[in-house]
């Protein structure tokens, strides 16, 4: 690890807490020998179960090809639709159950809930207006804009019927992010929603798409089509002007398709899903490229044991599908399952702390997922709001981020009633599905720790020399994952190389092997391994911060901050908070003859606001006279991160400018009143 991450373990391992006998009576899991069946000796065998759980067309005859390692091909050989295993598959059983129910955000609006069938009939509809009116293909890129509503997941199904490589970036993104998006997956088709529901206020979410547009096309890739969903049908509810000849109304064009049916293209297990955008260390997002076969069979088996889904089962995962979460644990994975998937349109708090709880106890939902920052945002909004309902979940999950044993005891004794189970799921974007959780229904849970490596995973923890740092060792490492898994993604779209660099480059010793043994994947997170074998994520070792569960690129902020024109440079730091983990602070200085003031940090807020979105908001701008910086002219953010937690910064002697670092805090301790 570099010298600019130091990681203190003072956290004590927490006691173990078991799930009740309710939830293991009746666990999806409960072989006693998985881990033994999954060990690594038996290698990549055991994942043929997971590939059994998919109905394929025809069946495959290579279980992993690793010629072309680190690109890992799984069931080659294989074909099959995704659409058709998360729809078709089920109506024969299933066709009059719940797929999904959409919960508006304004209490007042009807909930929702459609059945197998009529999810059926609309993605046919959807796929034939793809096909048919827009002239789209298999191996087509489409970038979506959704935000959370039915017909995001309905694109992507109907996408998915016929091979077309969907790429759905998060509704609460920019328009130029969706437009750089866009442009690097060579979209020309950019599907949007005219309007929809925030903390009840009805967003112009159209607004976006021309400035998608302009990005796009300044990059050198025009979007010719831009398709808008209606929040409500026959109405505009967006009052941005509409393009002759670019923009067209989704709904017309589906209802010129009514009940029209479109076979399933039956897909390569190799050929692409989707794309989904993740930041990177350095600006530019990394196109995550996900397969049909390894994926579906990888989400579907994790929903089934970690998640503990059944098609009898109410399922609400309260992330957005904008994020990789949603399409593995809303749309793929429990579809996949023949469960019913909630999906909430809005904010968990609106219009009160009891909202969530109500939608539960409504539906009758009895697995819940979410991340930290919500539970954090719940318990303050309303510690004793869970005791006023009358739900029961059986199983919930925490994903995202680190939580602290203490937000996880309330979740536990409040959300959960002490009847829930558990899963602290940790994974990436990169990984399809999980890669670190306890089995429910078979091993305890410890407040704040992931727990082991799900079953088939097998994962060490290195040191900065890449030596193994053994169980219990108290130390923290890199943690690296020792096997390939079906999930995993496939490579960065159009760029392997930095495929290779950012994931297997460190820990490989042959570049030219094509033994999978040889190319331990390195997630970038630093970990803690127990003696028990349970693992302790501490988060990211490289340029990234997780503001409430979200990956962001620090680059990207900072070169949205240098897009001002009075900004010189620029330097994005992660600042403790209580609810979202961690937000990005920003410190900058400015070009000569330009002065501090308020509007200019406004302008400067507003700026990244519009180029990131506001997920990526800083906490504070800080105009500096000049930035901390080495001898050799880097910038000190490890520095400049003590000074916005208010902690020690340490030696700063050997900086070329140390007299700065005093200007600094006192700017900043003055400002916050410390
Ligand atoms: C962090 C989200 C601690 C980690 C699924 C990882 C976690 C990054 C956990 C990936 C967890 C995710 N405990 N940290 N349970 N889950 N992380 O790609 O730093 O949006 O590398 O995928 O989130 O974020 P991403």
């Amino acid at each position: 690890m570099s010298e600019e991450h130091t990681y203190s373990v003072t956290m004590e391992e927490q006691e173990y807490i078991y799930p009740s006998y309710e939830f293991v009576s009746q666990a999806n899991m409960t072989d006693p020998k998985i881990r033994e069946k999954m060990s690594l000796d038996n290698f990549p065998y055991y994942y043929k179960e997971f590939a059994d759980m998919l109905e394929w067309d025809e069946y495959w005859h290579t279980m992993l090809d690793t010629s072309d390692a680190p690109c890992w091909r799984w069931f080659v050989g294989g074909r099959l639709n995704a659409s058709y295993n998360c729809i078709d598959r089920h109506l024969k059983e299933h066709k009059n159950k719940t797929a999904i129910h959409f919960v508006p955000e304004l209490e007042e609006e009807d909930i929702v809930h459609m059945t197998y069938q009529t999810l059926y009939m609309r993605v046919n509809e959807v796929a034939a207006v793809l096909r048919d009116e827009l002239g789209l293909k298999k191996g087509d890129r489409v970038t979506l804009h959704l935000p959370m509503v039915p017909e995001l997941p309905i694109t992507m199904l109907a996408c998915a019927r016929l091979g077309i490589i969907h790429s759905q970036v998060f509704g609460g993104f920019s328009g130029m992010a969706a437009g750089e998006r866009a442009w690097d997956s060579e979209s020309e088709v950019l599907i949007t929603m005219d309007a929809y529901y925030r903390s009840g206020k009805l967003l112009d979410h159209f607004a976006k798409a021309e400035e998608a547009c302009k990005k796009s096309e300044e990059m050198g890739q025009t979007i010719k089509t831009v398709c808008i969903w209606q929040r409500y049908k026959g109405k505009n509810s967006s009052p941005t002007p509409m393009k002759e000849g670019r923009d067209i109304i989704m709904n017309d064009l589906v209802a010129k398709h009514k009940r029209e049916i479109v076979e399933p293209v039956s897909m390569p297990a190799e050929d692409i899903l989707f794309l989904m955008y993740t930041s990177g260390t350095t600006g530019r997002p990394k196109g995550i490229q996900h397969s049909t076969g390894g994926y579906l069979s990888y989400v579907t088996a994790m929903s089934h044991i970690i998640q503990d889904i059944k098609p009898t089962d109410v399922y609400w995962c309260m992330a957005d599908i904008g994020w990789i979460t949603g399409h593995s644990f809303i749309v793929y994975g429990p579809l996949s399952l023949g469960a019913s998937t909630v999906i909430y349109e809005g904010v968990p708090t609106y219009p009160d702390a009891g909202r969530c709880w109500r939608v539960a106890e409504e539906l009758d939902v009895n697995i819940y997922h979410t991340s930290p920052t919500a539970i954090r945002m719940l318990r303050k909004a309303g510690y004793d709001e869970p005791d006023k309902y009358n739900y029961k979940f059986k199983h919930m999950t925490t994903v995202g981020e680190p939580i602290e044993p203490e937000v996880w005891r309330w979740y536990y004794e409040k959300v959960g009633k002490k009847k829930a189970a558990i899963v602290d799921t940790y994974w990436q974007t990169e990984n399809g599905g999980f890669l670190c959780s306890t089995i429910p229904g078979l091993e305890p849970m410890k407040p704040g720790s992931a727990g082991k490596t799900v079953p088939g995973l097998h994962a060490v923890v290195y040191d900065g020399e890449g030596n193994e740092i053994p169980p219990g060792a108290g130390k923290a490492g890199n943690i690296c994952m020792v096997n390939p898994w079906p999930g995993s993604m496939q490579t960065i779209w159009k760029d392997r190389d930095r495929y290779v660099r950012t994931y297997y480059e460190r820990y490989n010793k042959d570049p030219k092997s094509t033994d999978w043994r040889d190319w331990p994947y390195l997630t970038g997170d630093a970990a803690v391994l127990a003696a028990d074998g349970y693992f302790r994520i501490l988060g990211r070792i490289d340029d990234l911060i997780n503001v409430a569960g979200h990956r962001l690129g620090t680059k990207e902020v900072e070169s949205a901050a240098l897009a001002v024109e009075e900004v010189a440079e620029a330097a994005v730091v992660p600042a403790k908070d209580e609810i979202k983990g961690s937000i990005p602070d920003l410190y900058v200085s400015l070009k000569p003859g330009y002065e501090p003031s308020e509007e200019l940090e406004k302008k400067i807020n507003n700026m990244i606001r519009e180029v990131v979105g506001p997920i990526a908001t800083p906490k504070g701008v800080w105009i500096c006279a000049d930035m901390p910086k080495t001898r050799s002219g880097k910038i000190m953010r490890r520095v400049l991160g003590s000074i916005s937690n208010n902690e020690d910064v340490g030696d700063v002697t050997t900086l070329a400018n140390p007299e700065i670092v005093q200007d600094i805090k006192e700017m900043v301790d003055k400002k916050l009143g410390r």
